[in-house]
């Protein structure tokens, strides 16, 4: 991830262009804004700057040889670690379905040629705003991730736990159809659904055996703790759910709140399945970690019972089978 503390004193331009008198007169107005500045003179050299020079923003001309700019922009907004690098189109030609084209590739803004520089410098300064903002943001996901793990730090049986029920909670919702957006908040809550177990004495988290009735009610506030660090973070209000309910029972059984069957939100039910399986194939202070067979057919038992989603269960069981996968062993 770039350092946007660097970002904030001097931004980094990343402008590409074939067109060496285009480049140099880009590079004569931005000099004049104080960025700092790296040059492309093709698409592959653009991309592979954006990759590993971390610009804070990128000024693409669309008509460039080896690669063009609205391949680079659609693989600069299609990898994780730089969809949120903005992009500005250039482009001499400017026909409406070209900007169209280039929209559809992810660009956040685009310019014509000749292109002036009042416009340029403007969009450049908001778009640079909206980017400290997502660093901000991305930032406030890399410490909740890392408060997470630090959960697990404490009991050496849970190591990777988070990690896995995230992995396994896209996986699973992958397989039942779920789109991006849905994914992506699965991925998050998947991460993030024991984070409130920060509210839980060391004491009651890193005890040997089963708890007494008093330590159970403290353990059964994790997931209210947790809905009560990610609310104020208006970025996470979609993964609350999960959070909140992935105890529940469809029997109405669970906690915090009693919810029954579709009263728990489908992504809730997945972190409910994926994250049993994990913790019955994971050995724990208090048993070994039980073969993939005896923890489905204990999910299975349990789903009878009227806890968990049985069609969940089915089609987990298979992506496991297919895979050959066992939870330690899924990456
Ligand atoms: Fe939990």
């Amino acid at each position: 991830m770039n350092s946007h503390s660097e970002s904030h004193v001097t931004p980094t331009l990343l402008i590409a262009d074939d067109d060496r008198f285009a480049l140099e007169t880009l590079e004569a107005l931005l000099s004049k804004g104080g960025y700092n500045l790296i040059s492309a003179r093709d698409g592959q050299e653009a991309l592979d700057r954006a990759m590993d020079s971390k610009p804070d923003l990128c000024v693409l001309d669309i008509d460039m040889p080896r690669m063009n700019g609205m391949e680079v922009c659609r693989r600069i907004k299609n990898n994780p670690e730089t969809k949120f690098l903005p992009v500005i189109m250039v482009t001499g030609l400017a026909p409406e379905n070209e900007k169209v084209n280039a929209l559809e590739a992810g660009c956040d803004d685009f310019l014509s040629k000749p292109v002036q520089y009042i416009e340029l410098k403007t969009r450049i300064k908001s778009l640079l705003r909206i980017k400290s903002l997502t660093d901000e943001l991305v930032d406030v996901e890399v410490v909740l991730f890392t408060l997470a793990r630090t959960i697990e730090a404490k009991d050496h049986f849970t190591l990777g736990h988070a990690d896995r029920v995230g992995r396994f909670s896209v996986a699973l919702g992958k397989a039942l159809g779920f789109g991006p957006d849905k994914i992506e908040l699965l991925r998050k809550g998947g991460i993030l659904h024991d984070i409130g177990k920060l509210g839980v004495p060391d004491t009651i988290l890193q005890k040997v055996g089963k708890f007494n009735p008093d330590e159970w009610e403290i353990m059964k506030k994790h997931p209210v703790i947790g809905c009560e660090i990610c609310q104020r973070l208006k970025a996470f209000k979609g993964i609350l759910p999960m959070i909140r309910h992935h105890h529940e029972r469809l029997d109405g059984t669970g906690y915090p709140d009693g919810l029954k069957g579709t009263q728990i939100p489908d992504m809730a039910r997945i972190v409910a399945v994926v994250d049993i399986f994990d913790a019955l194939t994971s050995r724990r202070s208090y048993k070994e970690a039980f073969p993939i067979a005896k923890a489905f057919k204990t999910l299975y038992d349990e789903a009878d019972q009227g806890w968990w989603d049985k069609d969940y269960i089915k089609v987990w069981e298979e992506l496991v089978k297919k895979d050959k996968i066992a939870s330690h062993k899924y990456y």
